[in-house]
This record gives structure tokens, C-alpha cells and sequence, in this order.
């Protein structure tokens, strides 16, 4: 059977996601907060066998233009999913959010191209919440990044037997996150390889009690943070591969700050109790290391990604 006719060319959406955060400190690989620095772009449909890419912004000088960008791939991952033909493409991407720094920037690139093909596909194949964050899970390999990128918040992510799973909550209104940004890169693929195959079972109870804690923290009691935001199964591992991101985030602690490794480094997210003990974790970044950190005073998004059909107007929140 020949796949289904996919969408006319000319056919335009406009997609915009957030940067993330994942693991939080205890919650490898489940928990997430999206955060206002944002992806967008536009995505045309082109006769088949097309494809035009440009890409400005963050990461624009190492973003591939060719059928291996990502963000072309997760198209082709859902058009080959519910088996309708693809459309040649035209991306135009502005990157907002930070490339190789642990903020999301792959799950942005995943989560945008999920829903660039849902805006694509509308009137043809309809995907609901759980199709985009299945899709998005198959293509990031986990879904602690893909999930607040689609559906903005703090997200609980898991593995059910049906699939990929999230809940999103709302944050308490006393968190103030802080982003600090170093000039250098760090690869989740080698960060994930300095992870063991086994941890002490005091290890995991200690996560596991962390963690529980840290959802409290995030939507009820910010004077927890610091204690919820603690962790043993993952960046004592991976320090020696970032030692100034290790450092930063002890002397951090040590005054008292919520600040964990942002997704697998090499940012630090500070998880403040106001905005203006902001700017004290930001002068302790500019003392303690010799790194220079770029201070981001972001939001939580509670939005996540939405597209939008350029023609019609409308627009959809995944
Ligand atoms: N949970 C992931 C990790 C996030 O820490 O490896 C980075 O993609």
C-alpha cells in the first residue's frame, strides 16, 4: 500500500519551544521545567524531495543543513509513523535556546519537529498529547527533556508499559529560576557513558527521598529546595568531565543556594526563592571560578511548545 498524500506544498507552520532543564538534581531522566529562552521556526511544505534549511541563533554554525538535522529527521519520523508521504521541507530555524549547554537544545530541536508535523499533518492524520510525546521519546531516548519542551511546566515523566507518560505541574510563584551559561559545550553521549551500570542501593533511597521531596519544593515549599535539589546518581559521576560546573554548583550549595547541574551540564540552574537572590548566586559565579558564566534570569514556561497554521491563524498548544 502506497502511503497517504501528505500536505499541499506551500502549506506553512510556525513552531516555538522552550529551552529545559532536566534531572533537577534528583530526578534523573524523569523530571523537567521548561524555561523562557525559545526555539522558532517555520516550516513549509515543498514538493517532494526538496529541502531547504536555514538556521540562525544559537549552534547555527554546527546545525547540519541536510536530511540529518534534527529537526528534519523528527519530521520524517512522524510522516513515516502514521505512513503519509513526506513533503519536501523548508526550515527556517532562530535558536534561542543555548546549543550543547544542557538546556534542551536536542529536545527542542525533537519536540519542534513532533509538532511541526502535527501542524503539517492537521486535517490529514490528527496526533494527540500521547502520540507527540511517544514520537518525541523515540527520537530523544528519553523523556525528561521532550516533555516540558511540549507541554511546558514542571513535568513528571515515566515508562508505563502504553508508553511515554508525563504530568505537568505548576510551579510555586516564589521560584526564581537562574540559568548561568559557560562559553564551552559538554555532549550528553559522553556524559551518559561516566554514568555506572549500578549504584548503592543507599544511593537510590537517597534519590528516591530527594526526589519526592523536590516536587513539594517546586509547587509548595520553596524553604525545601535546598535538601530536595540534592543527588547521588549522577553528577558526582560526571564532574571530572565539567570541573567548573562542579565547582560553581558546590560553592553554590554551600551558601545555600538550590543549584544543580542543568540536564547533563555544562550550565547550572539555581533554583532562587525571589528574584533577587538572584543576583547574590550570580555575583558568587563571577567570584568562585574563572569560567565566565552569562547570567539568564528566566521564567518558568508554562505554555510548552505550541504551532501555528500561518494560513489559517490558528494555533494549537500540544
Ligand atoms: N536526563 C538526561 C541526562 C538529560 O542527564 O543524561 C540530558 O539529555
Amino acid at each position: 500500500m502506497s502511503a497517504t498524500i501528505g500536505p499541499m506544498p506551500g502549506r506553512t507552520v510556525e513552531v516555538r519551544v522552550p529551552a529545559t532543564s532536566a534531572n533537577l538534581g534528583p530526578g534523573f531522566d524523569t523530571l523537567g521545567l521548561a524555561l523562557s529562552m525559545y526555539d522558532e521556526l517555520e516550516v513549509t511544505a515543498l514538493e517532494p524531495g526538496l529541502l531547504e534549511v536555514e538556521v540562525s541563533g544559537s549552534g547555527a554554525d554546527e546545525i547540519a543543513r541536510d536530511g540529518s538535522n534534527l529537526v528534519i529527521r523528527s519530521i520524517a519520523h512522524v510522516f513515516a509513523d502514521v505512513d503519509v508521504a513526506m513533503p519536501g521541507i523548508r526550515l527556517v530555524a532562530r535558536n534561542g535556546v543555548p546549543h550543547g549547554r544542557g538546556l534542551g537544545s536536542s529536545g527542542a530541536a525533537v519536540a519542534a519537529g513532533v509538532l511541526a508535523a502535527q501542524g503539517l499533518l492537521a486535517g490529514i492524520v490528527e496526533l494527540d498529547d500521547a502520540a507527540l510525546l511517544r514520537l518525541a521519546t523515540e527520537l530523544e531516548g528519553h523523556p525528561d527533556n521532550v516533555a516540558p519542551a511540549l507541554f511546558g511546566g514542571l513535568t513528571i515523566a515515566w515508562t508505563a508499559a502504553r508508553g511515554p507518560q508525563h504530568k505537568k505541574l505548576l510551579v510555586h510563584r516564589g521560584v526564581s529560576p537562574l540559568v548561568l551559561v559557560p562559553g564551552y559545550t559538554m555532549s550528553t553521549k559522553a556524559a551518559r557513558s561516566l554514568q555506572p551500570e549500578q549504584v548503592p542501593s543507599e544511593d537510590a533511597v537517597f534519590n528516591v527521598s530527594r526526589s519526592a521531596l523536590l516536587i513539594a519544593a517546586l509547587t509548595q515549599s520553596p524553604d525545601v529546595l535546598l535538601d530536595a535539589t540534592d543527588d547521588r546518581l549522577h553528577q558526582d559521576y560526571r564532574a571530572p568531565a565539567m570541573p567548573e560546573t562542579n565547582r560553581l554548583v558546590r560553592a553554590l550549595r554551600a551558601e545555600g543556594f538550590a543549584a544543580v547541574v542543568s540536564g547533563a551540564g555544562p550550565s547550572v540552574l539555581v533554583l532562587c526563592d525571589g528574584p533577587g537572590s538572584r543576583l547574590d548566586a550570580v555575583r558568587i559565579a563571577d567570584a568562585v571560578t574563572d569560567t565566565p558564566w552569562i547570567p539568564q534570569m528566566v521564567a518558568v514556561d508554562v505554555r510548552g511548545g505550541t504551532v501555528r497554521d500561518r494560513a489559517e491563524g490558528s494555533s494549537s498548544q500540544s
